[in-house]
């Protein structure tokens, strides 16, 4: 949660902040800032709301500088408000600093510090640290950089932060504890930032800071790095970027969400390139081969996720129960963490996370890690913290995903866990040749069937419009499509503020069944496999109760057809890949429905991208 940015060198700061947090905006949205530093002088502008209330709130007023430092906010101590917005300066007006992450300790910091004479204008965690690092700064008489170094040793939580002081123009120093932090190395000129979005058309030149590491970018000295708690100096990894400009904007789509939810062919497409092989009837997984005999060997699969990427896990578990047979179990990593689980070296766990950076995963994992299981992970994000902490892993290659509600890395992160279940299946011998290759000639034909189906957004849109103003929603399904029915309620809820639940179908009648009346859309996600006589009665029940019936079925299906309100249809498929096609329907419904509301569908309220607090 929280974007940070920050530039040093040749070129206007304001600008590239400004742009910066834009691109950043999904991490956080309640309130943003900067700080300007221009011949000695600070110039600090924050705001609170969009950083488009930020620009309003500079505009006209100076905004020179070629040092600067920006953040985009997602409340954790002390609510929205212009006050409590980064960047946050210490008491002496000589340092700016901005903060992703919690100081944990930040209450024993403060009055320590309120005892020694600092005043807080803020209800900030920030603001103890900035001032901390003044008060080391001035009691030790040592550098910017020796002074962050000291303060973050007594300081306990997460953190990546960006500071400068006002006799300095040619430094910021930096450093990363639990949240995500890369410096972009251009010509004479640095950047600093929680991805690398902020600075794409400049550099694709990097280094990611590790856990537990401080780098100081000086115009004269260069960039160097050092360790937090002991004072080591380390060798910078430099990496060359693969992402590109265009997959980072809208592309001529109204919102990044549509233009994820119809990426998703190509997302799976490229999620299976250099994998999924039917011609020679092989599918290729380096990090399941070089860990097979744990896989095969196994006493079950943890998997461990939140949210959306949760849901992915239970679809997981479906397949791998029932091609490969292996016992799973699918965790909420937040429960998980904390429920003293256990775990063993015969254990495999999955992690799955779209960002890679989701606190309560990457906890979960490191506590997996330590009683011996072997962690395998599914992540987007190239390089995420999740994805450096596995012992081995397949990325999902959706691409970035920036609207704050997840679409095309739900669908590749099926794809990986069917990719991974169909291969284990074989490795163990429980599908036959015949079986295997149908499978992955299957397989290859989803992204095309989801390009089939994008074409009937237009009576989805219909559909929508009908049940725009619905106070609930029910959203029912059975087996493989029961996580499709989580998922879609998920959906709409998040983005449209609409109350939904998704259910296993048969559960309805043991409590839900008494919401229904003819005030309550029920989405029934009915495919013709799987529980299909099972699911045609559960609709029957919710019928006979007046309930509104909304049913995705499979091509030609006239049973539920005769019973239903609406149907929306999807091609024919075996039933362990329909959630890769029940999905996309229902998530085009959640994104009409909520821009039929007028909600902004790209960064709802109180929600953010990145949930790297627990
Ligand atoms: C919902 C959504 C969230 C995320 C969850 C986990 O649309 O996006 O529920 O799935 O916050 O995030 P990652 O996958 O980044 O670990």
């Amino acid at each position: 949660m929280c974007g940070i940015v920050g530039y040093i060198g040749p070129k206007d700061a304001y600008p590239i902040l400004i742009k910066g947090l834009q691109r950043l905006e999904y991490r956080g949205y309640d309130s943003a800032g900067v700080a300007l530093l221009d011949d000695g002088n600070l110039h600090l502008y924050k705001k609170k709301g969009k950083v488009s209330d930020l620009e309003g709130e500079a505009e006209g007023k100076n905004q020179s500088g070629h040092l600067g430092i920006g953040h985009t906010r997602w409340a954790t101590h002390g609510p929205p408000s212009d006050n409590n917005s980064h960047p946050h300066v210490s008491n002496n007006g000589e340092i700016a600093l901005i903060h992703n992450g919690i100081i944990e300790n930040y209450s024993a910091l403060k009055e320590a510090l309120i005892d020694r004479g600092f005043k807080f204008y803020s209800d900030t965690d920030t603001e103890v640290l900035v001032n901390l690092i003044e008060d080391v700064k001035s009691q030790d008489n040592v550098s910017l950089e020796d002074a962050v170094r000291i303060a973050l040793n007594q300081v306990v939580g997460a953190y990546a932060i960006c500071v400068f002081e006002l006799d300095n123009p040619s430094e910021i120093v930096t450093a990363k504890m639990g949240s995500p932090l890369v410096i972009g190395l251009g010509d004479q000129e640095y950047f600093v930032a929680s991805d690398a979005t902020p600075f794409l058309e400049y550099t694709k030149k990097v280094v990611y800071l590790e856990d537990g590491e401080m780098a100081t970018v000086n115009l004269e000295k260069g960039l160097k790095v050092r360790t937090i708690i002991d004072n080591k100096d380390i060798a910078p990894y430099i990496q060359q970027l693969q992402l590109d400009l265009a997959s980072i904007e809208k592309g001529g789509y109204e919102h990044f969400m549509l233009k994820e939810i119809y990426e998703q062919p190509k997302a799976i497409f490229d999620t299976f390139r250099g994998r999924l092989l039917p011609d020679q009837n092989m599918i290729k997984m380096g990090g399941l081969f070089e860990y097979k005999d744990r896989f095969l060997n196994a006493d079950r699969i943890i998997i461990v996720g939140c949210g959306t990427s949760w849901h992915a896990g239970l679809v997981g578990e479906y397949l791998f129960e029932d091609l490969a047979r292996i016992p799973v179990e699918v965790e909420y990593a937040s429960e998980f963490r904390y429920r003293n689980p256990v775990i063993t070296d015969k254990d495999v766990v999955i992690a799955i996370s779209q960002s890679g950076e989701t606190a309560d995963t990457l906890a979960a994992i490191k506590l997996a890690k330590q009683a011996g299981a072997l962690i395998f992970g599914v992540c987007n994000v190239v390089g995420s913290s999740i994805a450096r902490e596995t012992h081995a892993g397949a990325y999902t290659h959706a691409g970035p995903e920036i609207g704050v509600a997840s679409t095309k890395a739900f669908t590749a992160q099926v794809t990986v866990l069917a990719l991974l279940s169909i291969q284990l299946a074989k490795l163990k011998g429980t599908l036959n040749e015949t079986r295997y290759h149908q499978l992955l000639e299957e397989l290859y034909s989803i992204p095309s069937k989801i390009e089939y189906m994008l074409k009937s957004d237009k009576q989805v849109r219909a559909i929508s419009e009908k049940y725009k103003d619905a106070q609930n929603c029910l959203y029912l399904g059975r087996g493989y499509n029961f996580p499709v029915a989580l998922e879609g309620a998920l959906k709409l809820k998040e983005i449209s503020y609409i109350h939904a639940e998704g259910y296993p179908a048969a559960e309805m009648k043991h409590g839900p069944i008494a919401l229904i009346d003819e005030n309550m859309p029920v989405f029934v996600i009915a495919p013709k496999n799987g529980q299909y006589d099972k699911i045609v009665s559960n609709i029957q029940e919710v019928k006979a109760r007046n309930g509104k019936i909304i049913a995705i079925v499979s091509e030609g299906d006239e049973e539920i057809a005769k019973m239903a309100d609406f149907t929306l249809e999807i091609p024919d498929s075996s039933e362990a890949f329909s959630p890769l096609l029940t999905t996309i329907p229902l998530q085009l419904l959640s994104y009409h429905i909520a821009v039929m509301r007028g909600c902004n569908v790209d960064q709802p309220r109180n929600l953010a991208k990145s949930v790297t607090v627990e």
